[in-house]
């Protein structure tokens, strides 16, 4: 018996979705993407090889595997030609065995990415044209993918062949038991509707999006698991309880810079922007997409909570623990003070949001090297004391630990989750 298995971002995104979905997609049959657009970016390490993908979904690599791109993505041609391409450099020329996109999938124009780009800088959208398709889309003016290719662009000929209606050959595997993956982009925080609106993306990255966006039926759906970094990161702007240092502080660092001995020693002083730029260097934490570098802060567990909530988690999987090596305290957020009232409830107004103030439990660190651990029982005692605090606080249990990019750096913790 098959099984569908929803994976996707529990916070503002960029929690390591690629890595997991790869690590998911050696067992699943069929991998799909349901939302977005080339707004998100997945990086995936294979041996010594990084592949970076904005489109296609992260099983493309994997030989024998139907990949699909549903109906609620948003695709720019030439940027999905761009990764074909660049797949076929490294060798993996892909077929319309290996890949689908939606016919009705829209399609983003340059024109729409001409005016997300002059009138995103607010939000401090990634610039891909995403808000402005979708609005065609909602307006119902917008161009689909089954339309498209019937054009005679150098685009529409080569894409051709791997349009179709994705629903059938899903639902088909579906009733074939077939393990599916699904493969989400974004992060519940950027949720159009559940998210810190107005800053979020224009889709729907929770877990109900995996639905609409693909075609099938809540009822076959068996896990949802949100991937949870350890700490926090948010690209671009809006509110942010638990980040350390300034949005400014933070724009103002050079990807170059180096973590210093002095930092580190700051950071174990409580120098806030301190400990913010190690977890940001220790994580790599720079934009996919654009470079940016990202805002980091505290794992907050009042998210946690709401993402565990509104998605229906059934688990989530934690990643970049390995990332706290140089600390010795960590704290994370267990619920907001607004204006005095203690709330483990995420507000969804702006305005209560921007005035939540963290409160904090402080724990020990275990300020050593733990990426090169084999199992759960090698962690140092505090580690596994912050994993499970982190479990507490989300209301679920964790299914996977990942402590490094390489795909030997994951911890399996509860197998039926998984396929
Ligand atoms: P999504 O945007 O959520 O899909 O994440 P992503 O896979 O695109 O990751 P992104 O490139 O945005 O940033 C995550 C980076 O962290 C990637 O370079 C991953 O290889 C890496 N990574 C993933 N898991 C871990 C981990 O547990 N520890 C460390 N140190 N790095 C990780
Ligand atoms: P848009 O999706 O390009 O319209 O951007 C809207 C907001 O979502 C901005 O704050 C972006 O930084 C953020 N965003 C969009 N895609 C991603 C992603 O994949 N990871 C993290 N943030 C994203
Ligand atoms: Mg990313």
């Amino acid at each position: 018996m098959g099984k569908t298995v929803v994976v996707i971002g529990g916070q503002w995104g960029d929690e390591g979705k690629g890595k997991l979905v790869d690590f998911l997609a050696e067992q699943a049959d069929v991998i799909a993407r349901a939302t977005g657009g080339a707004n998100a970016g997945h990086t995936v390490v294979v041996g010594d090889t990084k592949f970076k993908f904005h489109l296609l979904p992260s099983g493309t690599i994997h030989p024998g595997k139907l990949n699909i791109c549903g109906n609620g993505m948003v695709i720019h041609p030439p940027q999905i030609v761009k990764e074909l391409e660049g797949l076929e450099e490294k060798g993996f020329k892909i077929t319309p065995n290996e890949l689908l996109i939606s016919s009705s999938a829209h399609v983003i124009t340059d024109a729409q990415i001409e005016i997300d780009k002059a009138k995103g800088k607010k939000i401090g959208t990634t610039g891909r044209g995403i808000g402005p398709c979708y609005m065609a889309k909602i307006e119902r003016t917008g161009l689909r993918m089954g339309e498209f290719v019937r054009g005679s662009s150098p685009e529409a000929q080569k894409l051709r062949p791997f349009v179709a209606d994705t629903y059938v050959p899903l639902n088909e595997a579906l009733s074939a038991g077939k393990n599916v993956l699904i493969e989400g982009a974004q992060g519940t925080m950027l949720d159009i509707d559940h998210g810190t609106y107005p800053y979020v993306t224009s889709s729907n990255p929770t877990a109900g999006g995996a639905c609409t966006g693909l075609g099938i039926g809540p009822t076959k759906i068996d896990s949802v698991i949100a991937i949870t970094k350890a700490y926090t990161t948010r690209v671009g702007r809006g509110p942010f309880p638990t980040e350390l240092g300034t949005d400014e502080q933070t724009m103002n660092e050079s990807k170059d810079d180096e973590l210093t001995d002095v930092d580190i020693k700051k950071a174990n002083k409580g120098d806030e922007y301190c400990l913010g730029k190690v977890l940001r260097k220790r994580g790599a934490e720079y934009g996919t997409t654009t470079g940016r570098a990202r805002r980091t802060g505290w794992f907050d567990g009042v998210i946690a909570r709401y993402s565990t909530a509104i998605n229906g988690l059934t688990s989530i999987a934690v990643t970049k623990l390995d990332c706290f090596s140089d600390m010795k305290r960590i704290k994370i957020c267990t619920a907001y003070d607004i204006d005095g009232e203690i709330t483990k409830d995420y507000p969804l107004s702006l305005e209560r949001l921007e005035k939540a103030k963290p409160v904090y439990e402080e724990m020990d660190g275990w300020a050593c090297d733990i990426s090169d651990i084999g199992s759960f029982d090698e962690l140092p005692k505090e580690a596994k004391a912050y994993a499970s605090k982190i479990e507490e606080l989300a209301g679920v249990p964790i299914s996977v630990l990942s402590f490094g990019p390489e795909r030997r750096k994951t911890l399996i913790m509860k197998e039926d989750e998984l396929f």
